[in-house]
């Protein structure tokens, strides 16, 4: 049965239906057009390829191609997290002969519209963003948080090497009191029913590979059901805490893996030691290149690129960054 995927708002902003746009729900049949217009998008980092089904069957998501001429030139996905009060917008991509043109002002706009419709008690739309917000951003948005962009690559059997070369292969950290990985009773514990974390977290906000989430139990629910390690160098008094996304292949090349390491607090050497920890568990197995992001406090970023390429010998992929949640009330 072709199930009818189509989308139609009834009151629809002018511009929107000047744009001579058609907007649909993507389906599993959309996948290799999507693809074909995602080319070189975010530095050949582009999550979608591994993301595509799960997104697809996640119930809290909608994800929105925009059309012209039946042929796909937009996508953006809307998650409703935070209790149903936040739309999270990822993945937002317009094929590069349309850009420039206001096609992603008017998904964003329709998107929201939907959302408003299917889902009345949203009350904002947040969104991460990595490039430079200009004064147009700031007066439509407001900063939740920012963390510095460490992007470093390497071939995993060459840091391998060189771990083993420094003694940190099996010694997880030379200090006597270890990062501890968290299991789920203890995240649960920690991050919902202690304020432990409050200091911890940029904002009270878990940033998990670009989403930002609110301290909540339904926001821990959709966290559990992902492949994450989750580190604390102290259970009763943690300074930094880390999540480690498990790494996936990217389209940068055949052999690449992205890692991805969210890292919160301020002591550099916790930082390195949970940084440590992460490679070691999850570049070990891997043969290959990794485009290794690291997501930090900004204060840490010069020291820990500094440690990255003069102590690993990894190459760093480009200067600083930042990774800026934004948001927007949804009117
Ligand atoms: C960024 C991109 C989607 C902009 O598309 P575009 O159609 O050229 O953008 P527009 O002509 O509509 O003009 C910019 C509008 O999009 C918004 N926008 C631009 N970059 C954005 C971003 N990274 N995230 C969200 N909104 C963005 C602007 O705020 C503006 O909205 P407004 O109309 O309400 O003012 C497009 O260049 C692209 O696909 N780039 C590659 C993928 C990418 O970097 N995506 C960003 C993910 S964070």
């Amino acid at each position: 049965m072709k199930i009818d995927t189509s989308l139609t708002m009834p009151q629809l902003p002018e511009a929107m239906s000047q744009a001579g746009l058609q907007f649909t729900v993507a389906t599993e049949e959309d996948f290799d057009e999507i693809m074909a217009m995602s080319q070189d998008i975010y530095g050949g980092l582009d999550y979608l390829p591994t993301r595509y089904t799960s997104w697809l069957q996640e119930t809290n998501r909608t994800v929105i191609l925009a059309r012209k001429q039946g042929k796909v030139i937009a996508l953006e996905s809307v998650c409703v997290i935070d209790d149903g009060e936040t739309m999270l917008v990822e993945g937002l991509r317009v094929a590069p002969q349309e850009r420039g043109k206001g096609v992603a002002g008017v998904l964003l706009r329709f998107c929201s519209e939907m959302v408003k419709s299917k889902y009345p008690e949203v009350k904002v739309s947040r969104l991460t963003r990595d490039d430079q917000l200009g004064p147009k951003d700031f007066q439509k948005y407001r900063i939740i948080t920012k963390q510095g962009i460490l992007l470093v690559r390497f071939r995993a059997e060459d840091l391998n090497f060189r771990l083993t070369e420094l003694g940190l292969v099996g010694n997880t950290s030379s200090s006597d009191c270890p990062p501890v990985l968290l299991d789920h009773t203890t995240i649960h514990r920690l991050y919902l029913t202690t304020d432990l974390m409050q200091g911890v977290l940029p904002n009270a906000t878990i940033i998990q590979d670009w989403q930002p989430f609110k301290l909540l139990p339904s926001n821990m629910v959709i966290l559990l059901k992902k492949d994450i390690d989750w580190m604390v160098d102290d259970v009763s008094n943690p300074t930094v805490a880390s999540l480690c996304t498990f790494p996936f292949r990217v389209p940068i090349g055949d052999d690449w893996y992205y890692l991805n390491i969210d890292m919160f607090g301020k002591d550099l050497d916790l930082v390195r030691q949970q940084f440590l920890c992460h490679l070691q568990s999850h570049t070990t197995p891997l043969k290959g290149h990794v485009m290794c992001q690291m997501f930090l406090d900004p204060l840490l970023w010069k020291p820990m690129a500094e440690f990255c390429h003069n102590t690993l010998g990894v190459e760093l992929v480009k200067e600083y960054t930042e990774q800026c949640v934004v948001e927007s009330d949804v009117i």
